[in-house]
């Protein structure tokens, strides 16, 4: 049910704006493994306001580069389609997977911070910001392509 009420919020978030938190499918069969995109995060933080990437995938799909090919994706739009001037993300300090993503995509680590809508004493509240600009990333799509 929680999945779910999410799910219904990304939807609804797509519709309003025309971008979000995408749905990403396996190209070979069209399953459907979890989201990647872009987002306002709803809560006040220090670096407010901006825009976020974010990823979630099932964990039998972790491993095979797919986070990063939609993140890759989700960076062009937002760079690209959406002309914005930078993309920040940001997530627990342990959370090892996730930060390499950020650096796979050329982000740089530039603050840590405490996360509000963790409680204080809880081991995920110190989190880690990382930020990538657009000139930086049409560098890297240059020597990409
Ligand atoms: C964060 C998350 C999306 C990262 O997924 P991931 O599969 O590790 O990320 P990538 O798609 O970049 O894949 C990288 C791995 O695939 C391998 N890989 C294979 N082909 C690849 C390719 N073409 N390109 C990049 N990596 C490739 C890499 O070597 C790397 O392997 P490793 O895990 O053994 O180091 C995933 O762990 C997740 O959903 N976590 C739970 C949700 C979460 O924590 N979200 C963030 C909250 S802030």
């Amino acid at each position: 049910a929680e999945s779910d009420a999410m799910a219904d919020r990304c939807q609804a978030l797509i519709e309003e704006r025309g971008w979000g938190f995408w749905a990403v499918e396996l190209k070979a069969s069209g399953a459907f493994i979890g989201f990647v995109g872009l987002h306002t995060p709803s809560a006040t933080l220090p670096f407010s306001p901006c825009v976020e990437i974010g990823w979630r995938l099932a964990a039998d799909y972790w491993g095979q580069g797919l986070a990063s090919e939609a993140a890759w994706a989700a960076l062009k739009t937002g760079f690209g389609t959406l002309d914005l001037s930078e993309i920040l993300s940001f997530t627990a300090i342990e959370n090892r997977r996730s930060r390499a993503l950020m650096e796979r995509l050329g982000m740089r680590e530039t603050e840590e911070f405490e996360h509000p809508g963790v409680p204080v004493g809880h081991p995920l509240r110190r989190h880690c910001l990382y930020r990538l600009d657009r000139e930086r990333f049409a560098a890297q799509l240059a020597a990409a392509e």
